[in-house]
């Protein structure tokens, strides 16, 4: 690999400023799942191990520029930190060119998207970075696909930089896999929005063998194939777009499973009764959110076939019980089948996480919008950077 990792430099005596992802949800106080904090620790404790002074942030969340958003704290993160590793932690809630870390104490600074100039990566911002540390460590590689101040824009203007341990190793996994899939490959994406995926779903038609949509992004091929899709979440902006990109899977021959059926209801809640229908019996008033049995037979069977698979996102509203079965077939398809599985994204890992079958998918990488615009072969910023 063309990047250096942390582990390829002398860290000693220098101050370091390790830039994570430890964008997780959070409801209210409560981390809800620590996966990417986790998957952080090594590279801050080997930074901890082995450097003079260690200074740590991340985003969290999309607050507003300029100003404090409580609710978009790092505070309940440091706190957990402060649960895993052995030494203090102080946060800083701004921090000025030339300021001085005082050793033996892990900082971590605010919340970067509070700081004017970080969305759109601004010189300024990216100086004043640059100037708090000898090296620069991009570990966050769930937004190694964001060209931002403290994402790219520091690469810039820091003495020397390299990618942390878990960005490292998602590269070099990834770029395994990536580079020269076994084919058949098969991508799986799930999500509510096409317009946010668009150019992930053209780019990929041109790399893969097989696509399985889910959730409102199905919704709206559905109904670009003509069929009527009742109340259903769906982009009626975005039908000619499906309309192009299924006319691409026809001819370039594809594989796109045949929706018979699906399971619908007239509300959205966790109450909900649930209706198994045939695509053609869609009601005005009905609500597709799952895949029915029929469907998921026509995506199963065609795992047997493949070799590689891509999944980032679930197939329905899998956290509801009535309409859970989509996802959860799908999964145990996945986990049981021959061929090589990667995943990503925080809603994918909590379905993998729920359904148990973590330890069978091959590769679970901490990125979603990241690890998707990897595998449509894009060159990501931070990756960029990093080799510049
Ligand atoms: C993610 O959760 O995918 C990353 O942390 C990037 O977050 P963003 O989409 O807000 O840039």
């Amino acid at each position: 690999m063309s990047i250096q990792s942390i582990n390829h430099l002398n860290l000693r005596n220098k101050k370091v400023l390790i830039r994570a992802d430890l964008n997780v949800p959070i409801d209210g106080s409560i981390i809800s799942s620590t996966s990417r904090i986790d998957a952080s620790i090594p590279t801050i404790q080997y930074a901890i191990d082995n450097a003079q002074i260690v200074i740590l942030t991340s985003h969290l969340g999309r607050p507003t520029e300029g100003s404090f958003d409580n609710t978009l704290s790092l505070k309940p993160i440091v706190d957990y930190l402060q649960d895993k590793l052995n030494i203090k932690i102080m946060l800083h809630r701004d921090f000025e060119k030339g300021q001085s870390f005082e050793p033996g104490i892990l900082h971590v600074l605010e919340n970067v998207r509070f700081n004017l100039g970080e969305k759109e990566c601004s010189n300024e911002l990216s100086k004043k970075y640059a100037s708090i540390a000898d090296i620069f460590v991009m570990d966050a590689f769930g937004t190694a696909h964001r060209k931002e101040a403290s994402t790219y824009g520091i690469g810039e203007y820091i003495n020397e930089k390299c990618a942390g341990l878990l960005f490292y190793d998602e590269v070099k996994a990834l770029t395994k896999t990536f580079d020269q899939p076994k084919k058949p490959m098969l991508a799986i994406v799930g999500g509510s929005k096409v317009s946010t995926k668009l150019s992930v779903l053209k780019n990929l038609i041109n790399r893969v063998d097989g696509l399985i949509l889910g959730g409102g992004i199905l919704n709206t091929f559905i109904a670009a194939q003509g069929f009527n899709i009742g109340r259903s979440l769906y982009e009626v902006d975005f039908i000619d777009e499906a309309k192009y990109i299924l006319n691409e899977i026809e001819e370039k021959q594809i594989f796109f499973p045949v929706i018979e059926d699906v399971v619908c209801a007239k509300e959205f809640n966790i109450n909900a009764h649930a209706k198994l229908k045939k695509i053609h019996d869609i009601e005005a008033d009905d609500m597709i959110f799952d895949l029915g049995p029929n469907t998921l037979k026509n995506i199963t069977n065609h795992l047997g076939q493949v070799s590689t698979i891509m999944w980032n996102g679930p197939l329905a509203v899998f956290e509801f019980k009535q309409f859970s079965s989509g996802t959860e077939t799908l999964s145990h398809a996945i986990a049981d089948c021959e061929a090589f599985p990667l995943a990503g994204g925080g809603d994918t890992i909590a379905a993998i996480e729920k359904f148990k079958v973590c330890k069978k998918i091959s590769y679970i990488s901490t990125a979603g919008g990241a690890f998707l615009e990897f595998a449509e072969g894009k060159k990501l910023p931070a990756i960029e950077m990093l080799e510049q």
